[in-house]
């Protein structure tokens, strides 16, 4: 059994559990509660979307305007729940309702709750996932709907940048999903504070950073924040490979599946610095992102690698880039910039006006209105390049700067890349590397190459 069949398998198992009496289950006519149960409390503001529509339930008499959607995603950090609050005003305002389906612990918990509704006959009007090839059983399952008509009268192909986000919505040449940001991880956020309090000089880029270690030792601060899920510890060796190593290196590995690249000098490096990562580190011991990055905006550690969702945290906590905050996109080496993200996929529903509304989220996702509302707390780039980005911070000017360089400058994400079987292999790697100071950098990287290798 692959790990992905096994983590269809499970979802089954699942869904059976959730049918269970007691677990309340509303096919596709009312919110199911997988998603509310992992709520997290500060989604209420994103939230509140829920608590309008249950008022206007089949339970009252008075009917609801529009129709009830629930949307389901893993965005349950301050910053992402500002950001996910902007899509449900949107939807809102087209008199249907938006239900929300936050389910926290990240992507990793929530895409199986979500493949599980979806195959076992509960499934949700909307639901995130990655950029790339996470939903391509369902697509191939016949379960997902086809937007191609919507997305041709919308002229999606021409206005969604770069090509590669459509693509990854594209099965035999149907559209499957809508994109509606560009999320890239190469970033390094760095505490202006923690510089100062150690009386170093904020760094410019990773060598300096390394360099600076020692004394923020010293000052009581974790150098490098690190979470301890998975997919975080694969983050940060991504980043470091396609930073330091270089944007050619990184697609040589992930894209050719060069194992004889990934076995040679080149790649030795990155795991020496992913070494350095791991001693820099070794103190930071909080499990989610959002945490880590708190360690930084309280001024506890130097530095976090992490995606521009960072940005969102930063933003809610009132700290202002540049001053307060530093981002070093590529890390300061390398500025390359992954153009991975968010899209949204939408279940063949039963229900025509369900199925309607599916479109009208669509097309508000895609608004000009809603990509600079979203985007700007989100922390991503816009998929349109078409719009007014006049609030943007200094760090979201800086990655649309590397944007406009175009192809050399851009890599795809892991998931567009390998599938979900192959990427969680990889994160149990690093997982282990980062958990075992005394795994050497030698052993994983012949384990690495050897992922490369069978990878799909
Ligand atoms: C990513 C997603 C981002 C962000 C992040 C952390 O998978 O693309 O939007 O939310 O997870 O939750």
């Amino acid at each position: 059994m692959t790990n992905r069949t096994m983590m269809i398998a499970l979802a089954a198992f699942a869904a059976v559990i959730m049918a269970a009496p007691g677990c309340k289950k509303g096919g596709d006519n009312k919110a199911a509660e997988t998603g509310k149960a992992g709520s997290a409390g500060d989604m209420a503001k994103a939230g509140s979307a829920e608590g309008s529509a249950k008022a206007g339930s089949a339970e009252g008499t008075a009917k609801p305007a529009g129709v009830e959607l629930e949307v389901t995603h893993w965005w349950t950090s301050g910053g992402e729940a500002a950001a996910v609050a902007e899509l449900a005003k949107a939807f809102n305002a087209t008199g249907n309702k938006w239900v929300d389906g936050a389910i926290a612990g990240s992507g990793d918990v929530a895409r199986p709750v979500m493949i599980s509704r979806i195959t076992g006959g509960d499934p949700m009007g909307a639901t995130q996932f990655n950029h790339g090839r996470q939903a391509e059983e369902l697509v191939q399952a016949g379960v997902m709907r086809d937007l191609t008509d919507l997305a041709t009268k919308e002229h999606w192909k021409e206005i969604i940048r770069p090509a590669s986000l459509l693509d990854s919505c594209t099965l035999n040449g149907k559209i499957y999903c809508v994109p509606i940001n560009i999320h890239s991880q190469q970033w390094l956020w760095i505490s202006n504070k923690a510089f100062k309090d150690a009386g170093v000089a904020i760094p410019t880029n990773w060598n300096e950073f390394v360099a600076a270690a020692p004394a923020l030792e010293k000052a009581g601060k974790v150098p490098l924040a690190q979470g301890r899920q998975s997919w975080q510890l694969t983050l940060t060796f991504q980043v470091l490979l396609a930073t330091i190593a270089g944007p050619d290196a990184y697609r040589k590995v992930f894209g050719a599946k060069d194992k004889a690249f990934a076995a040679g000098p080149e790649i030795t490096k990155v795991f020496q610095a992913a070494e350095q990562a791991r001693k820099m580190s070794a103190k930071s011991n909080v499990q989610d992102w959002n945490q880590a990055t708190a360690m930084v905006i309280k001024g506890d550690a130097g530095g976090h690698i992490m995606g521009d969702w960072a940005r969102g945290e930063f933003q809610v906590a009132g700290l202002a880039a540049g001053k307060d905050y530093s981002c070093l996109p590529g890390l300061g080496v390398n500025e390359v910039l992954q153009t991975g993200g968010d899209a949204f996929y939408f279940p063949k529903l039963k229900d025509e006006a369900k199925s309607k509304a599916q479109e009208t989220l669509a097309s508000v996702m895609l608004s000009k209105e809603t990509q600079v509302a979203f985007n700007l707390k989100k922390g991503s780039l816009p998929v349109r390049g078409d719009i007014d980005l006049n609030a943007a911070d200094e760090c979201m000017k800086k990655g649309l700067a590397i944007l406009a360089k175009g192809p050399s400058a851009i890599i795809p994400a892991p998931d567009q890349l390998l599938t979900a079987d192959s990427n969680t292999q990889i994160n149990d790697l690093f997982a282990e590397f980062f958990a075992k100071p005394e795994m050497t950098t030698k052993d994983a990287q012949k384990r690495f190459v050897a992922l490369i290798a069978s990878a799909k």
